[in-house]
């Protein structure tokens, strides 16, 4: 696909929001990116326009079967006014990932990663600057055949829209409790646990509402079959500390395989700390806890970055990890992403990418 986008600017744009206040996922841009798909011509009418609510037939396909996926990433604003994105080809990889999966035709890497550049660099007035906020990315992909029969939609659109955002959960970078999940399950090997596929948040929202009432940020979802494994929190990929090693649930088809993850896995092995991926059951972290070994827990993702935990409760018995305070090695890697996401620090790995 060649690289040409239509460019359709805003006539009245918005005012910005306060940097302060600013939450996750509240406030949008003035622009955002459409494309569409149409089978035998493949994607086509690449534009950016005016954000606007979209147009769609009340029979269009994701409205039934949920035929769609998404992607998050974020750009941000250094100290000295450049604009970084982190690892952004890997999301576009995902995106391809989820695609086959749900039968969505794939993208052009390139040609998307150029896409969420020039749509950045339109609404780069946006990007807040304040300590801690970025501008979230969310590209998704929805099928739009006006058509009731469950089969492959022939149709679809991509679509790109900016969010400014703070810190993901309102603790900010302080620990947050978690709820051990034994009855509801996330995924399966075999279902659609490793894609990006948004029917997976719908089917977590059950679970994710009833440890709300109890008090708990974010569940901690168990293997869908024995309900013993460790999988990944509701928007994270957990990490584990125990005496002195890093414990990280492997990929085995059923959790997303997070960027985020991906990252601090090399961090870790660059600074020599010892991380191994592996299944780890719930019970050898309790254990770990009985034993006086479980040092720290944390959460990465885009969106909740380092997240440490505080407490954990499995079927009512509830451990407290750290003293409920942010660990060592958790506060070096979210100092270290964080630095080299914002340009404080020197980008030895080649993750982040330029706006230019
Ligand atoms: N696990 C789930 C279920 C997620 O939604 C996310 C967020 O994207 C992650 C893990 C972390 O992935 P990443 O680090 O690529 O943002
Ligand atoms: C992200 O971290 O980008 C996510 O997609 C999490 C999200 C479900 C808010």
């Amino acid at each position: 696909m060649a690289y040409d986008i239509k460019i359709t600017k805003t006539a009245s744009p918005k005012p910005k929001p306060d940097q302060i206040s600013l939450g996750f996922g509240k406030i949008f841009t003035d622009h955002m990116f459409i494309m569409d798909y149409t089978e035998g011509k493949g994607w086509h009418d690449a534009r950016i326009v005016p954000y606007a609510p979209l147009d769609l037939d009340p029979a269009s396909a994701v409205f039934h079967y949920g035929q769609a996926i998404f992607e998050g990433l974020k750009a941000y604003r250094t100290h000295d006014g450049r604009i970084l994105l982190f690892r952004p080809r890997k999301n576009m990889e995902r995106i391809n990932r989820s695609d086959e999966r749900m039968c969505i035709p794939l993208i052009d890497i390139d040609f998307c990663v150029h896409a969420i550049k020039t749509l950045v660099s339109i609404d780069k007035d946006w990007i807040p600057t304040a300590e801690g906020t970025s501008l979230y990315i969310r590209p998704f992909i929805i099928a739009t055949d006006p058509f009731l029969g469950v089969h492959p939609s022939h149709t679809y659109k991509f679509i790109i829209i900016l969010s400014p955002v703070g810190a993901y959960y309102p603790q900010g970078i302080n620990p947050v409790d978690i709820y051990v999940e034994s009855n509801y399950v996330r995924a399966v090997k075999g279902g659609t646990g490793f894609a990006k596929a948004a029917g997976n948040y719908a089917a977590s929202l059950k679970a994710q509402a009833e440890a709300a009432q109890k008090g708990y940020v974010q569940v901690l979802w168990l293997d869908g079959v024995e309900r013993k494994y460790i999988e990944e929190v509701g928007a994270m990929n957990v990490f584990f500390k125990i005496n002195g090693e890093v414990i990280t649930p492997s990929l085995e088809g059923s959790i997303l395989p997070g960027i985020t993850r991906d990252s601090v896995i090399q961090l870790l092995n660059s600074w020599g700390v010892k991380v191994t991926e592996r299944r780890i059951s719930i019970q050898e972290l309790y254990e770990a806890y009985e034993k006086g070994t479980f040092e720290e827990a944390f959460g990465s993702g885009t969106a909740a970055v380092i997240s440490p935990i505080g407490e954990l409760n499995w079927e009512g018995r509830k451990i407290t990890i750290n003293d409920k305070k942010i660990g060592e090695l958790s506060q070096r890697i979210y100092d270290t992403l964080t630095g080299i996401q914002f340009g404080k620090l020197e980008d030895t790995f080649g993750w982040t990418e330029e706006i230019r």
